[in-house]
């Protein structure tokens, strides 16, 4: 791969997605940082170009039709390519989410950010995608989605705590990366979702065990699978996750 690589990852400014960023530039990549708040993106941007890093700013708000037209016609005038998407842009809701007292406008909220939001951005980049010689997606999923682990195990450190929106969003996500997968097969394109352990994020109010670095490993692996790679998978570093 003589050509620099160029990723766009959203919900770069801070956490696992600020490490994605910040691993994808040391291998060199171009990296797109896609946040929605003027003052965290530049701010990001700067520690990143800091570190020797070829970052630049995406505004970039998932939840937004608008907003992420003008991102990917900023790429489009910018760089006219991407090689990876990676869909790291997420929040839980706030707890507790009781299934039998939750408020729906939550769940509405969490899947509009976690689910519909990867919809939005993978579509408005593909065709930037599909003019890569490695095209990848990511999705940053979690362990809590998957249903054969909560019927296994009521583990808040394993499963998480009872949550009807964040858990049941990250499941619905797995399926949406499973149908892009089936549809994109023999195009080149790999789409996998990933798991990054738990980590100390304010998404948790760091209590994750793992650090921000760590975490991103999984996500920065599978944004430069090579083109024998899997797709439609489900991974955390260990392997792949049962569905
Ligand atoms: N931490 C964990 O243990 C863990 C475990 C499994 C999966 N994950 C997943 O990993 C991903 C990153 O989480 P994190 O732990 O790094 O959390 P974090 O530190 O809270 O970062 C979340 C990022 O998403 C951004 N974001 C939220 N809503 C957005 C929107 N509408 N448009 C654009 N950006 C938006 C945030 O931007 P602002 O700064 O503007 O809010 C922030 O940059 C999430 O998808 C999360 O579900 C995390």
């Amino acid at each position: 791969m003589s050509e620099r690589m160029t990723a766009l990852v959203t919900g770069a400014n801070k956490g696992i997605g600020y490490e994605i960023a910040a691993g994808l530039g040391r291998l060199g990549w171009r990296v797109g940082v896609g946040a929605r708040d003027d003052g965290r993106r530049a701010a990001a941007v700067e520690r990143l170009q800091a570190d020797g890093i070829d970052a630049f700013g995406v505004p970039l708000d998932v939840t937004s039709d608008d907003s992420v037209a003008a991102a990917a016609r900023l790429l489009e005038d910018r760089e006219g390519r991407l090689d990876a998407l990676v869909n790291n842009a997420g929040i839980t809701g706030g707890m507790p989410q009781d299934p039998t007292t939750v408020d729906v406008d939550v769940v509405r909220r969490v899947l509009e950010t976690n689910v519909i939001g990867v919809l939005r951005v993978t579509n408005a980049v593909l065709p930037m995608l599909r003019r890569s010689a490695h095209p990848r997606i990511v999705a940053m999923s979690s362990g809590v989605g998957s249903l054969t682990r909560q019927s296994a195990s009521d583990d808040p450190l394993s499963v998480g705590p009872v949550a009807v929106a964040y858990s049941p969003s990250k499941t619905m996500l797995n399926a949406v990366v499973v149908q892009y997968a089936k549809e994109l097969a023999g195009t080149g394109v790999l789409v996998n979702a990933a798991c990054p352990g738990y980590v100390a994020t304010d998404l948790n109010g760091h209590r994750g065990v793992r650090t921000p670095e760590q975490g991103a490993a999984v996500a920065i692996r599978l944004a430069t699978l090579p083109d024998d790679g899997p797709s439609g998978g489900y991974f955390e570093d260990a392997g792949p996750i049962p569905w």
